[in-house]
């Protein structure tokens, strides 16, 4: 039995065991389901495995579309890879690669990021964004909690929990999805929406980045009144931020949908010039690893 089995977090293997994987330990834990580190009995490869209860028909519809988009998307380098689905009992679960690494949000609360280092995660996660969007796919949860960077020094975006098609030049009409404060304005007043909705909430994120939480995060106000404000137009002005940090920033939380660049056309701003190797930042954060909680 090796020593990651004899953990403390250990899952009782005998328990769990689900035909040709086995679980290891929890390794995450979001709003829908837990995700635990397993291996694969057949060919010995590690995974991860995603278990969440289908007991409502709302979830079964989520659930069709985070398998299919993660199925769509799996040829991707910067998005993380599927294997395999199936249910059982009441769970239905998601296998796909074990990425070795840390997640975006783990890094930004704990560790204070340079500006380059900053363009150097938005410049890979744009890319792996673009290709998204070309297949007409929207992720709708684009947020740090949904980025891991790997040791290896690539950026994967993971949890197609809510992302859907939106057909070519069309748009999706639906109630509110998506982490509140990274809320594009026009899905939180419902109104219809495309793939430019997934930039909003990226642009949420770069703040997230530079501050370690989304703006507004630790004031007194209710998300709701936060969520109105942000969609207003009220998005604080950070002064600590360079003149072109500041503009990127902007360019993503146009109010209106149609004034906001593309992930390819974002990927031209001059702001992602000062970028650096992503091994250099993941080799810093590998050297930080004790201040990650
Ligand atoms: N393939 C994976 N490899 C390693 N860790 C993962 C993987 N998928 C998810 N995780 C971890 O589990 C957490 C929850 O997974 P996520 O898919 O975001 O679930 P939820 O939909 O519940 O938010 C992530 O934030 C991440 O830290
Ligand atoms: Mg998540």
């Amino acid at each position: 039995m090796s020593t990651v089995i004899r953990n403390e977090n250990a899952v009782k293997s005998r328990r769990f065991a689900l035909d040709k994987y086995r679980l290891i330990k929890q390794i995450g834990q979001g709003g829908c389901g837990k995700v635990y580190l397993a291996k694969n009995i057949v060919n010995s490869e590690q995974c991860a495995i995603k278990r969440i209860c289908t007991q409502t028909a709302i979830a079964n519809k989520y659930l069709a579309d985070e398998i299919s988009t993660m199925k769509a998307v799996k040829h991707i380098p910067g998005v993380v890879r599927y294997i395999d689905s199936f249910k059982k009992q009441e769970t239905t679960n998601i296998v796909m690669e074990h990425i070795n690494g840390w997640n975006l949000q783990s890094i930004v609360e704990n560790l204070e990021l340079e500006e380059r280092v900053i363009a150097t995660l938005c410049k890979s996660i744009l890319k792996s964004l673009q290709q998204v969007h070309e297949l007409q796919i929207i992720h709708r949860d684009i947020k740090c909690g949904n980025i891991m960077l790997t040791n290896d020094g690539e950026t994967k975006l993971i949890d197609f929990g809510y992302a859907t098609y939106c057909p070519e030049g069309g748009h999706v009409r639906s109630g509110k999805i998506g982490s509140m404060f990274w809320m594009a304005p026009e899905i939180s007043q419902r109104k219809p929406y495309n793939e430019k909705s997934d930039i909003w909430s990226f642009g949420i994120m770069v703040m997230e980045m530079f501050l370690g939480d989304p703006p507004y995060y630790s004031t007194d106000e209710t998300n709701e009144f936060i969520v109105n404000r942000l969609a207003q137009g009220d998005i604080p002005i950070v002064d600590s931020m360079s003149s072109e940090l500041q503009e990127f920033v902007q360019r993503c939380l146009a109010i209106s949908p149609e004034d906001r660049p593309s992930a390819e056309e974002l990927l031209n701003d001059k702001f992602l010039d000062s970028a650096i190797p992503l091994t250099d930042v993941s080799h810093s954060v590998a050297q930080n690893e004790d201040r990650l909680k």
